[in-house]
């Protein structure tokens, strides 16, 4: 089917007030699709979508646009600028105007963004049964990097001998930061502090040495370690996953298969893409929902 445009929509940033209806939106968007595919819903209620918008919409390091036609919104998108590389999501539109052009005038806004604001390259998690969203993506540019399963439960093996695990300080960020760039090329210091703040953040340590962290063990963190065995201690250390869940990489065999010879369930497929600078990643990790 070919899409015709919804008339005169007009994209704007977007303000901390506007996160209640996009949060409805958002909320609606993800049920529908979900549900048509016999998948949980990415958020439990209204509630938690507003929540997390609200914490976007109205922070320094995120740009957020909103789709308005004749002064109603419609949709949202936003762009998280707390590393060299940023992230889109979540983008939504309401299921009423789908298929109408509105997805592709909000990825343009934030894809101009980054291109203004010399972001080295852009990123996103892509839910991959939906047709209409891969398509969206490719069709702008974005190439696909990575298969990932989305993961829930609380692993049999509940530690990782040698590998010590407690919670992030302030202090530890450097020696994170010098993990992240060994294994990415680039630092997420930024998000790991507001793990750090939120008390999510925890690091891994083998003979006194942290030797991999994570943000949050949750759909919004990401997590990187020297080894499997590290992401292995992390993820034994927490009952469950903020979230619908972690998210593997599964052409990491030996860390998938032992989640899945853990207990963990795969919840959904995703695919991890990305425009610009992207280097294979070297040693193991777990990216969020956003990259
Ligand atoms: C994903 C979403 C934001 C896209 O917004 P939208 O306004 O419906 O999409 P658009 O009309 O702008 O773009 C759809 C594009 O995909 C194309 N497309 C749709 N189905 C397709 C298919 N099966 N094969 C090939 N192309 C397809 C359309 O032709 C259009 O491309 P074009 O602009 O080059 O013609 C929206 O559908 C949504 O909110 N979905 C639910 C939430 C969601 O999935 N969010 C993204 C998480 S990864």
């Amino acid at each position: 089917m070919t899409p015709h445009a919804q008339p005169n929509c007009v994209i704007r940033p977007a303000k901390t007030e506007d996160a209640t209806i996009c949060g409805q939106i958002c909320y609606k968007a993800f049920c529908t699709l979900n549900q048509s595919h016999n998948f949980p819903c990415d958020f439990p209620s209204p509630e938690v979508a507003i929540g997390a918008l609200r914490m976007m919409f109205s922070h320094p390091c995120f740009y957020c646009v909103v789709a308005e036609t004749e002064g109603r919104i419609i949709g949202s998108n936003c762009l998280d600028e707390r590393s060299t590389i940023a992230g889109v999501g979540p983008i939504t539109v309401d299921p009423d105007t789908q298929n109408r052009r509105v997805g592709r005038m909000l990825m343009q806004a934030v894809t101009d963004r980054a291109r203004e604001s010399n972001a080295a390259g852009v990123r996103l998690v892509q839910a991959a049964f939906h047709n209409r969203s891969l398509s969206l993506y490719a069709g702008l540019g974005f190439d696909v990097r990575e298969p990932l399963a989305c993961m829930q439960g609380k692993t049999l093996q509940r530690a990782v001998p040698g590998c010590n695990v407690r919670n992030a300080r302030p202090e530890d960020v450097e020696a994170c930061n010098a993990l992240s760039r060994r294994a990415h090329g680039f630092d997420r210091g930024r998000e790991l502090r507001d793990g750090i703040q939120d008390g999510k953040a925890l690091v891994v340590e083998r003979e006194d040495r942290i030797t991999g962290y994570t943000s949050s063990l949750a759909f919004f963190g990401h997590s990187t370690g020297e080894t499997n065995a590290d992401l292995r201690a992390l993820i034994a250390s927490v009952d469950s996953f903020g979230g619908p869940g972690i998210l593997v990489p599964t052409r990491n065999s030996a860390l998938f298969q032992w989640c899945l010879a853990n207990g963990l369930r795969v919840v959904q497929p995703m695919t991890l893409m990305s425009t610009g600078l992207y280097n294979e990643p070297a040693g193991a990790w777990l990216p969020s929902i956003s990259f």
